[in-house]
């Protein structure tokens, strides 16, 4: 992590599926299946630091103590629609961790953020979260949903995107600067219409194909 909290994975594999996802010409069961890729990679380092418990475990070989991440230790939430492509890698990383959901859909002209729907696991103000979706752009949908995850009693949260635009790191930074961001990248700008350049599009109607 960086000083400023934001840590970019510049993996040559993670960068790799960035341009697939990227390339306006990748097809929407592609995009599904790298943004799932990308998912479970970003996790895992946005996850480096997660705390572990002793186990004794037996081997075919031998008794020894080795390590688990302990059941409620960590909680995956997922903002709709675009953050369930990332949700998926990081279940299939650690398919014991309960996903929650926030539905954010941005309004076109105000670019606000607003809520249509919020499912949590019980006992989130108990587990680490790491939060996901692909697009940091305004800053606006992430900040709103660390508002909501806060008013649920959650200390700890990670937030993990594909692509942050420093206007969106900058509404982070000021609303939320305790919560440290990993993403693959970060672009240049905003453009007039609140899209991140130069960008991949709108994640959620690429990964959906509503195009
Ligand atoms: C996209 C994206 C983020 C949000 C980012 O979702 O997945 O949630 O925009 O923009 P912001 O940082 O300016 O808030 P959108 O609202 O288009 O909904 P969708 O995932 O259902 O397509
Ligand atoms: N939401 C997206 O899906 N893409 C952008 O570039 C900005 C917000």
């Amino acid at each position: 992590m960086t000083a400023a909290g934001v840590t970019v994975v510049d993996h040559p594999v993670a960068q790799h599926k960035l341009t697939l996802l990227r390339r306006a010409a990748t097809p929407p069961s592609l995009f599904r299946r790298t943004l799932r890729e990308l998912g479970a990679l970003l996790a895992y380092e946005a996850l480096r630091d997660l705390p572990v418990a002793a186990v004794r475990i037996e081997t075919p070989v031998a008794e020894m103590d080795a390590s688990e991440i302990a059941q409620g230790t960590l909680a995956v939430v997922s903002i709709l629609r675009a953050g369930n492509g990332l949700a998926d890698g990081v279940s299939d990383l650690l398919p014991d961790a309960p996903v929650g959901h926030i539905g954010l859909r941005r309004d076109e002209a105000t670019l606000k953020p607003e809520r249509y729907y919020l499912n949590l696991p019980r006992g989130i103000g108990r587990a680490r979260v790491l939060l996901v979706d692909p697009m940091l752009a305004t800053g606006g949908s992430a900040a709103d949903a660390i508002d909501q995850l806060r008013a649920a009693g959650v200390r700890e949260i990670r937030f993990v995107c594909v692509l942050a635009a420093p206007e969106g790191l900058a509404h982070m930074a000021e609303r939320h600067p305790d919560v440290p961001v990993v993403t693959a990248a970060i672009d240049s700008r905003l453009n007039e219409v609140g899209y991140i350049v130069p960008g991949l599009g709108d994640a959620g109607d690429r990964l959906y194909g509503t195009v």
